[in-house]
C-alpha cells in the first residue's frame, strides 16, 4: 500500500487529543496499516483485534506489551505475567487466581464507598478542583494498597513511590531514575511485608499470595515482587484515566448525568459503556512468532503489531454508531480489558472503583463543568488515555 504521509501514531499529540476519526479511516482503508515512525503494524477492526487477542501462539506477548518504548519499565527487572505466554503465563496467573478472587474484590466494596464518599465530600465543598490530582489519582492507589494489606499508616509513603513508579516521560529510551529509585524502595518495602505475613497471615491479598499454591508450585520471591509491581503499572493508572475520561465526557452531557443521578442503577452499564467508548487503554502490542498473511499483507516473524482496542471499540460493524455515547446499549463484547488469556485481572475492581466514585459523587452534585479558566491538560503516553490534570467546577 503506499503511504505518502504518516496517517496514524499514537505519540502524536493531535491524534492523542481525537484519535478516533483517524481510526475510522484506518478500519475503512487500511486495516493492516504499516506505522513507520514506531516500526509496527497496526490493527484497528474488531474481527482482527480480538483475533489476535486469542491466539497468543503466534501474537506473543514476551517481548513486551507497550509499543516502541526502548524498555519495559519494572518488566524489565523482574517477571511479569502480562508481558509472558503459556504456558508460563497460566501457571502463574492460576497460583495469582487463588489469591485475587472475586470474594475478595466484593470485600473491597464498602472501603472504596468510604474511600470515594471523603474524597467527593471535599471536592463538593471545595466547589471542585483538579481532578486527577485530588480524586482520580489517589483513589486508585489507596485502593490497590487496602487490598494489599498495607497500613494505613505506611498508606501516603505507598502512594506515593506508586505514583513516582507510575510517572514515566514516555519519549525517553530509559526509565527516569525515579522510576527506578521508586521501584528499588517498593522492592524493599514488599521484602519486608512478605516475611512478616509468612510468620503472621492476616486477612489480605499480600497474605494470600505468599501462601497460594498449585500443583505444589508457590510463587518465587521475584514473582511476587513481580505482581506487586504489576498490580501498581497495571491497575493504578489505567483506572484513574476511566475516572477522569468518565468526569469530561459527562461533562459534556448533562442530561445524563440527571438521568444516572435519578437512576443510580443504570451506573454499571454507564460505566461499561465509558470503556467502550473512550478506552483508556487504546492499545497494546504483540510479536509475531511466525509469518502471517492478513488483509494481503504479508507480516514477517519477529514483526511487531499494535492492537487498538480504542478503535475495535467503535467499530460499527459490532456497536452500530460507535462513535455515540449511549449508556443504553449492550457492549458485553467490548475490549477495553483484553480478551482472551490475558483478560485484566482487575476488571471487576476498575468497574466497581468507577461507579463507587459516580454514585458517591451523584449524591453529592448532579451537574460539573470544565474549568472554562484552566484547561485540561491531556496525558502524552502513546496509546494510554486519560489527562495529567483536569480542572472541574462543580
Ligand atoms: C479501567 C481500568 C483498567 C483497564 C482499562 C485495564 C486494562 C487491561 C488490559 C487491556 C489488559 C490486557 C493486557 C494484554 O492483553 O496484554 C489488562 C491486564 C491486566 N490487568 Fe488491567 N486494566 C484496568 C485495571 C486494572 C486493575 C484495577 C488491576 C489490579 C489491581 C489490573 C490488573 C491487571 C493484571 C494483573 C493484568 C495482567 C493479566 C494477565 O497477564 O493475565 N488492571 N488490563
Amino acid at each position: 500500500m503506499l503511504q505518502t504521509e504518516p496517517l496514524y501514531d499514537p505519540f502524536d499529540p493531535a491524534v492523542q487529543d481525537d484519535p478516533y476519526p483517524v481510526y475510522a479511516q484506518l478500519r475503512a482503508t487500511a486495516p493492516v496499516y504499516w506505522c513507520a515512525p514506531r516500526r509496527c503494524w497496526v490493527l484497528s477492526r474488531y474481527d482482527d483485534v480480538s483475533a489476535a487477542l486469542q491466539d497468543p501462539a503466534t501474537f506473543s506477548s514476551a517481548k513486551g506489551i507497550f509499543p516502541a518504548q526502548g524498555f519495559d519499565l519494572a518488566g524489565a527487572f523482574l517477571p511479569m505475567m502480562i508481558m509472558m505466554d503459556p504456558p508460563r503465563h497460566d501457571l502463574l496467573r492460576r497460583v495469582v487466581a487463588k489469591a485475587f478472587t472475586p470474594r475478595r474484590i466484593a470485600l473491597l466494596e464498602e472501603p472504596v464507598r468510604q474511600m470515594a464518599a471523603e474524597i467527593t465530600e471535599r471536592l463538593v465543598v471545595t466547589g471542585g478542583g483538579d481532578v486527577v490530582r485530588e480524586l482520580s489519582g489517589p483513589l486508585p492507589a489507596m485502593v490497590i494498597a487496602d487490598l494489599l494489606g498495607v497500613p494505613r499508616g505506611d498508606r501516603e509513603q505507598f502512594k506515593a513511590w506508586s505514583t513516582a513508579l507510575v510517572t514515566t516521560d514516555i519519549s525517553s529510551r530509559e526509565p527516569l531514575r525515579s522510576n527506578l529509585d521508586a521501584a528499588a524502595a517498593l522492592y524493599e518495602y514488599f521484602r519486608q511485608f512478605f516475611d512478616e505475613r509468612r510468620a503472621r497471615p492476616r486477612p489480605d491479598l499480600m497474605s494470600a499470595l505468599v501462601t497460594a499454591e498449585v500443583e505444589g508450585r508457590r510463587l518465587t520471591e521475584d514473582e511476587l515482587l513481580g505482581f506487586c509491581l504489576l498490580l501498581l503499572v497495571a491497575g493504578h493508572e489505567t483506572t484513574t484515566n476511566l475516572i477522569s475520561n468518565t468526569i469530561a465526557v459527562l461533562a459534556e452531557r448533562p442530561d445524563v448525568l440527571e438521568r444516572l443521578a435519578r437512576e443510580p442503577e443504570l451506573l454499571p452499564g454507564a460505566v461499561a459503556e465509558m470503556l467502550r467508548f473512550d478506552s483508556p487503554v487504546q492499545g497494546l502490542s504483540r510479536t509475531l512468532t511466525r509469518d502471517v498473511r492478513l488483509h494481503d499483507v504479508d507480516l514477517s516473524a519477529g514483526d511487531t503489531l499494535l492492537l487498538l482496542f480504542g478503535s475495535a471499540n467503535r467499530d460499527d460493524s459490532v456497536f452500530p454508531d460507535g462513535d455515540r455515547f449511549d449508556i443504553d446499549r449492550t457492549v458485553d463484547r467490548q475490549l477495553a480489558f483484553g480478551r482472551g488469556i490475558h483478560f485484566c485481572l482487575g476488571a471487576a475492581l476498575a468497574q466497581l472503583e468507577t461507579r463507587t466514585v459516580f454514585a458517591e459523587l451523584l449524591r453529592r452534585t448532579r451537574s460539573w463543568q470544565l474549568d472554562p479558566d484552566t484547561p485540561a491538560v491531556r496525558l502524552r503516553s502513546g496509546p494510554i488515555r486519560g489527562y495529567a490534570s483536569l480542572p472541574v467546577v462543580l
